[in-house]
């Protein structure tokens, strides 16, 4: 949720800023805004409504001079997208500006009594009370403003990463964070720095950063940053007790977040899918020995053949993922699997033991809500596997062990590649507990090896079939509402089909199992009515052939997503997608990709924004 982006250093922040702030945006769109202090001194904030090219339009013709600043897209949590709400904030003296990533919890309570002595507030957001309480620390102790950014974090309950400007001391950068991500790039010594200078870029994640330095600091949780123009990189913990900073190096390039020749990230990484998938299992599933290597497995083997149960934590789409991987990790370890919404999970008093393994899945690796199920469950001394798409970030931080997708960075809001690649990795997992514990018979896990191996190039058939989706996309733009059904391995695939088109075109869409629509929701169907039913040909084929029947009776409109060379449900079917034929566990990775084009392309042809929709962010980094 939301982007920081930060830079001190001898070049001019603006553009640095700006062009970060566009690469966040993926993170929160809602209004932006940006400070630096520039050659005179002088502590400058533009704010806009809206994206940041509405934020650069309006700062057209303005001092936007200075070689520091920080700068902000917001998701708004607290006080509607306005001018006023957006970051940064002054503080009363305008002495002070900050920005902030979360929620402050305990706001409420904060402003009432810094109202109280006499401060006066000019937005409705939590954030305000931030930069108001350093102040109110910096008068009332006489202290500077590292030392009152310490005693106003010790004062806050709640979620944040903030990033903080001092019109007095135009030479240091301050920032702190706890529960939201915050990176420190640090520049190379390079020709654009004098000797004795040097360069800081601070960011949400890496985006804004990469194209300037591989190096970065990840600041951990409850620690505050200092840094300066002349290469200090001060970072104390809320007690200012000095901390050693771990310099880490970025897998990371530039072309991984640019668009490359595509309309959309989101239609980019629809047809990444075969490439991300090929490099998400190199080296991971061996055909040549049929073994399957994934990294925090074997070497906590203990705890994998002990484990007595399963709980996967997630969120969305990934929680989509996870149902699939709980039919896999079910069928191929016998091992119980439940699947939990990470909100749900982290607030009530789950029964656990030590002898549950808790897997966390989660692209961006920082959905609070999942992060917070992790520390319940390690509360409760069970083994946490964390499954992320981005390197450093705060789930895999907090996992005893786990893996990344490997899949590259995925911008688009709606995830779709980090789908396919939860989905393999968590067939991967449940291959590697498997054959930990011997609990399959070594020619069926022999033959999952070699079809897995074979997804990829399977994927790409159906990335080469499906030109068509855009013209059948247009018959149904009109449509409000749509329902999705599948059985087995496909139900979550129904699922996720309904999710992306319900968030980026808006149309209303539910996902069933489909023999529960003769339990209600067959009510709603008539001719108007487009149901898609993922019906390859083996699962309970014939159960869903018989699911289709009593549609077509109601007259309602059948989509169907079938194998390739399927005649049955074809000809019951008012428009058909094929895909490959592959076993019954491994469809969701191919009948997938024909439900992502067909959002997409609903949401193109009703003039939406694919990468961005309204409402939603990326990292959802609050509760
Ligand atoms: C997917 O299209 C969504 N935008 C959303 O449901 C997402 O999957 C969810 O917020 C979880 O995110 P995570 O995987 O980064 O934890
Ligand atoms: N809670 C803050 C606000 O609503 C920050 C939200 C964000 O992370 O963008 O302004």
């Amino acid at each position: 949720m939301c982007g920081i982006v930060g830079y001190i250093g001898t070049r001019q922040a603006y553009p640095i800023l700006i062009k970060g702030l566009h690469r966040l945006e993926y993170r929160g769109y809602d209004s932006a805004g940006i400070s630096l202090i520039n050659e005179s001194g002088d502590l400058l904030v533009y704010k806009a409504k809206g994206k940041v090219s509405a934020l650069k339009a309006s700062t057209e013709g303005c001092d936007t001079h200075g070689t520091i600043g920080i700068a902000h897209t917001r998701w708004a949590t607290h006080g509607e997208p306005n001018q006023a709400n957006a970051h940064p904030h002054y503080s009363q003296s305008h002495m002070l500006a900050l920005v902030h990533n979360g929620i402050i919890e305990n706001y409420k309570s904060l402003r009432a009594e810094l109202e109280h002595h006499g401060m006066i507030f000019c937005s409705d957001t939590d954030t305000e009370v931030l930069v108001q309480l350093v102040e109110y620390m910096q008068t009332t102790h006489q202290c500077d403003t590292y030392t009152a950014v310490h005693l106003a974090l010790k004062n806050v309950v709640g979620a944040y990463a903030i990033a903080v400007l001092d019109k007095r001391n135009p030479g240091q950068l301050i920032a702190a964070r706890k529960g939201s991500p915050l990176i420190i790039g640090v520049g190379k010594d390079n020709e654009t720095c004098p000797a004795g200078e040097s360069e800081f870029f601070i960011g949400s994640d890496a985006t804004p950063i990469i194209e300037f330095t591989d190096k970065v600091i990840y600041l951990k949780d409850e620690e505050v940053v200092m840094i300066n123009r002349h290469g200090k990189c001060a970072i104390t913990n809320l007690d200012s007790v000095s901390q050693t900073p771990q310099l880490c190096t970025l897998q990371l390039s530039l072309d991984q977040i640019e668009k490359g020749g595509f309309d959309h990230f989101m239609l980019k990484e629809i047809f990444e899918q075969p490439s991300a998938i090929r490099t998400c299992i190199r080296g991971r599933v061996n055909t040549q020995e049929h073994r399957v290597l994934l990294s925090g497995i074997q070497d906590h083997c203990a705890q994998f053949k002990s484990a007595k149960r399963i709980i996967i934590c997630a969120c969305g789409t990934s929680w989509h993922s996870a149902l699939i991987g709980k039919y896999f990790i079910e069928e191929a370890t016998q091992i119980p699997v439940e699947v939990e919404y990470a909100s749900e999970f982290r607030y009530r008093n789950p029964a656990l033991s030590p002898s549950d393994i808790v897997v966390a899945v989660s692209q961006s690796g920082e959905t609070a809500d999942t992060l917070a199920a992790i520390q319940l469950a390690k509360e409760h001394g069970c083994f946490v596997y964390g499954i992320s798409n981005v390197i450093g970030a705060s789930i895999p931080r907090a996992s005893d062990s786990g893996t990344y997708l490997h899949v590259g960075p995925e911008i688009g809001v709606a995830s779709t590649k980090a789908f396919t690649g939860q989905v393999i990795t968590l067939i991967m997992f449940g291959l590697a507990i498997a054959q930990e514990r011997k609990t399959l018979p070594t020619e069926l896990f022999n033959q999952l090896i070699d079809d897995l191996a074979l997804i990829p190039d399977k994927m790409q058939w159906v990335l080469d079939h499906t030109g068509d989706i855009s013209q059948l996309a247009k018959i149904f733009t009109y449509c409000h509402n749509f329902i999705y059904l599948g059985r087995g391995y496909n139900y979550p695939v129904a699922l996720e089909g309904a999710l992306k088109l319900k968030e980026i075109s808006y149309i209303h869409a539910e996902g069933y199992p489909a023999a529960e629509m003769k339990h209600g929701p067959i009510a709603l169907v008539d001719e108007e009515m487009p149901v898609v039913v993922i019906a390859p040909k083996r699962g309970m084929y014939d159960k869903i052939v018989s699911n289709i029947q009593e549609i077509k009776s109601r007259k309602g409109r059948i989509l169907s997503i079938v194998t390739e060379g399927d005649v049955t449900v074809k000809e019951m079917s008012d428009f058909c997608i094929e895909v490959p034929d592959t076993r019954d566990s491994y469809a969701p990775l191919l009948t997938v990709i024909p439900l992502q084009l067909l959002s997409y392309h609903i949401a193109i042809a009703k003039g939406r924004n694919v990468d961005q929709p309204r409402n939603l962010a990326k990292s959802v980094t609050v509760e």
